[in-house]
């Protein structure tokens, strides 16, 4: 697992198994390699992306969902927005197309083992982070307890919803999630930015790995907040996304500061990025 065993430069065929919407214009796909092997021969890392190639339409970068652990099928979270999500989402069960990756470097699985996990996710930003999520559930011994914090603007666009739900039963990992706003008054949890779920509950930053990812405006009040709290910068984690076109270094369009999102993130340990302005 993580050794790349695939040619990342080749395009894979794969087909879609299953389609299950989630909310307005965002579609979680699973996959099957159409070569027959399972997703062991693909060596994804949780946080990891693929390009998703589309013949006569282009390609676009998007996330791996779904953890090593679970190789039966691979998970995508797509939202609608031009030429290669729409030409996606046109198609159905059994429809072909072709992948390239697993690409960039994922979450630092190594170093988050034997830390409490603090994972916090804005919007669509989960979709990255469940890999991890889901990984680290499948792995409990390596890690210890698990709390994630979710966010989105408001009850109809919680993604991943009945999934989420379950977390609320099993007594290995405490979720929390916040509404932006409530228009309907129907929300029965908390309604605020996600940050305002820091004060419910208790956290230990001497012994918490905190991992986020969501919109960047996101990033900036949650290092407030794990700055206040004590938390130390090793410690802290977080996905960017940038533009991309190659996805492997070469075109230049990821740059942020010296770096390529594509190759050198879209993980980034804080202290790499802290001082690239446009970082966040
Ligand atoms: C590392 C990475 C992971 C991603 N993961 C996912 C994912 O899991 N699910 C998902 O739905 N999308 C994800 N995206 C975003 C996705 O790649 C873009 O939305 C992509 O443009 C869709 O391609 P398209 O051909 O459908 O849209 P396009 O025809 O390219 O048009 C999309 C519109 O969004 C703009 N746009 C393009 N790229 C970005 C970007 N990175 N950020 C903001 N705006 C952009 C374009 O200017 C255009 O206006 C990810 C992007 C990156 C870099
Ligand atoms: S997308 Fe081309 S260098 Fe990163």
């Amino acid at each position: 697992m993580g050794d790349h065993p695939s040619n990342i430069y080749e395009l894979r065929p794969v087909s879609i198994i299953r389609t299950l919407p989630q909310i307005k214009d965002h579609m979680l796909f699973q996959l099957k390699l159409e070569d027959g092997t399972t997703w062991d021969s693909f060596g994804h890392q949780p946080g990891q992306f693929i390009e998703v190639s589309i013949f006569g339409k282009g390609e676009a970068p998007i996330s791996i969902s779904s953890p090593p652990t679970r190789c039966d099928t691979l998970e995508i979270c797509v939202r609608r927005t031009g030429r290669v999500t729409n030409a996606l989402f046109d198609m159905g069960r059994g429809s072909t197309f072709h992948i390239r990756g697993p690409y960039g470097r994922g979450f630092p699985i190594e170093n988050l083992k034997r830390y409490k996990l603090l994972l916090i996710a804005g919007g669509l930003g989960l979709a990255p982070l469940r890999s991890l999520l889901l990984y680290a559930l499948d792995r409990k011994d390596d890690f210890e307890d698990i709390i994630l914090m979710y966010g989105t603007n408001n009850p109809d666009n919680v993604l991943f919803k009945y999934e989420l739900l379950s977390f609320f039963d099993r007594d290995d990992i405490k979720y929390l999630y916040s509404v932006d706003r409530d228009e309907e008054g129907i929300w029965k949890q908390y309604v605020g930015v996600v940050t305002g779920l820091f004060d419910r509950t208790t956290l230990s930053s001497d012994d918490t790995c905190a991992v986020m990812c969501g919109p960047p405006i996101m990033y900036r009040f949650v290092l407030q907040k794990l700055i206040h709290l004590g938390f130390s910068k090793e410690h802290i984690y977080m996905s960017l996304e940038r533009m991309m076109k190659c996805g492997v270094g070469k075109c230049g369009h990821c740059a942020i500061g010296d770096r390529y999102c594509c190759m050198d993130g879209p993980v980034f340990p804080y202290t790499e990025i802290e001082n690239i302005k446009e970082a966040i």
